[in-house]
């Protein structure tokens, strides 16, 4: 939809960016201005991922090209074109658009399969947040390649969790499957978790289970009906998931939270022949491949993000089964308070908590 004609960005701008320590600085910045191929955005909605917390809020890990390198932050990013550079084919002044948040070479293998997330080039991957700037910023300067349309019926919040969180989720869940037969484990119900459990509720899963360590996001999971059960995390997880699916286990588990003891339990609480997925980061976890995994047919998969193509399918899905993620969103704040917005993801306490502009902060 090209909604009014943009005004005109001015000279300067303001953005966010994390300079470890669990702390935040807004900087001004001059307006960048759009090359080839590329567009300037007016951001609209800007959510935190659970990744910034662990990877660059409390301190920066990861090392070069991988690390941080203390651009603007921000990796889940929607907004307007207010300006386009030569060569915009398929993109003008007006349209709302998501940003595919990492920006790759175009000419590796993985870039062709449109997972320029594991793009191979430390030359040319380039993640919005990470290592060129992101959406926690008044404009944002994006290549056209790196966008995809927001349909008309989804919020600019809906559209930002689709570049991470929903995206993540959804292809997690389309490398494992889900149909009406399964019940699934969901392990994290972070905003990856609680994705995946929205998704597995269009999917038509028949039972939808949740484990965390902290009661208000069990809660949330519970009143935004997303899962079936809620499980407090516990020594005893295994024996609940089983008792709670006459013995067997769940046909399909997601690992949302990157605890190894989370881990251990979707593997154990899967029932044999059962595929397991892993979203969640960092960390390490311990189990017998062969008791455990290979004896009893399980598969475990691990998945990093999405392409951009399984990107535009989730949107066209998002409307067709009206699921809007700006659902999970339960905090919102202007980039002035992006202070207060990390400080909240971090504690745990809240659903999404998203930065937001214009029309979206209402
Ligand atoms: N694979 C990917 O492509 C991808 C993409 C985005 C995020 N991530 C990762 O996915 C994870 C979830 O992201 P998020 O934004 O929801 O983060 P989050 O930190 O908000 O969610 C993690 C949740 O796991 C819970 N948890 C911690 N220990 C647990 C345990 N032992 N059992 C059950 N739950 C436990 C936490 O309470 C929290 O609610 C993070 O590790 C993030 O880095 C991965
Ligand atoms: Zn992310
Ligand atoms: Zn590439």
């Amino acid at each position: 939809m090209k909604t009014a004609t943009p005004s005109e960005p001015k000279a300067d701008m303001l953005g966010v960016v994390l300079p470890g320590n669990s702390t935040t600085e807004l900087r001004s910045f001059a307006m960048p201005e759009p090359g080839w191929g590329q567009v300037l955005l007016r951001m609209k909605s800007s959510t935190i991922c659970g990744s910034d917390i662990r990877a660059i809020y409390h301190e920066h890990l990861g090392k070069r090209p991988e690390g941080y390198q203390g651009v603007i932050a921000g990796h889940e990013p929607c907004g307007q074109i207010v300006k386009t550079g030569p060569g915009c084919r398929c993109f003008a002044v007006g349209d709302r658009v998501i940003v595919y948040h990492i920006s790759g070479c175009g000419l590796c293998n993985d870039c062709r399969r449109g997972y320029m997330i594991s793009c191979t080039s430390a030359e040319y991957r380039r993640a919005y947040g990470w290592q060129r700037d992101g959406g926690m910023a008044d404009c944002l300067l994006a290549e056209k390649k790196d966008l995809v349309h927001l349909p008309d019926a989804l919020s600019y919040t809906d559209g930002a969790q689709v570049a991470c969180g929903f995206g993540t989720a959804y292809e997690g869940l389309e490398k494992i499957g889900i149909c009406g037969d399964a019940a699934v484990l969901i392990t994290g119900l972070g905003p990856v978790g609680l994705a995946a459990a929205a998704l597995c509720r269009k999917l038509g899963a028949r039972q939808i289970l949740g484990i965390d360590v902290l009661p208000g996001l069990l809660q949330l999971a519970r009143d935004l009906g997303l899962c079936d059960e809620v499980i407090p995390s516990g020594p005893e997880n295994v024996a609940a998931v089983r008792a709670l699916t006459a013995g067997h286990g769940v046909e399909r588990a997601v690992e949302c939270s990157g605890h190894p003891q989370a881990r251990a339990t979707v593997i154990s609480a899967t029932r044999r022949w059962g595929r397991i997925v892993f979203l969640g980061e960092g960390g390490t976890v311990q189990f017998q491949p062969s008791a455990d995994l290979m004896h009893d047919q399980k598969t475990l998969y691990g998945s990093w993000v999405t392409s951009i193509w399984r990107m535009e399918e989730l949107v066209e899905r998002l409307v067709r089964w009206q699921l809007f993620p700006s659902s999970l969103v339960t905090h919102r704040f202007p980039l002035e308070r992006t202070d207060e917005a990390y400080a909240l993801m971090a504690s745990g306490r809240c659903g999404k908590a998203a930065v937001c502009f214009d029309e979206e902060l209402v």
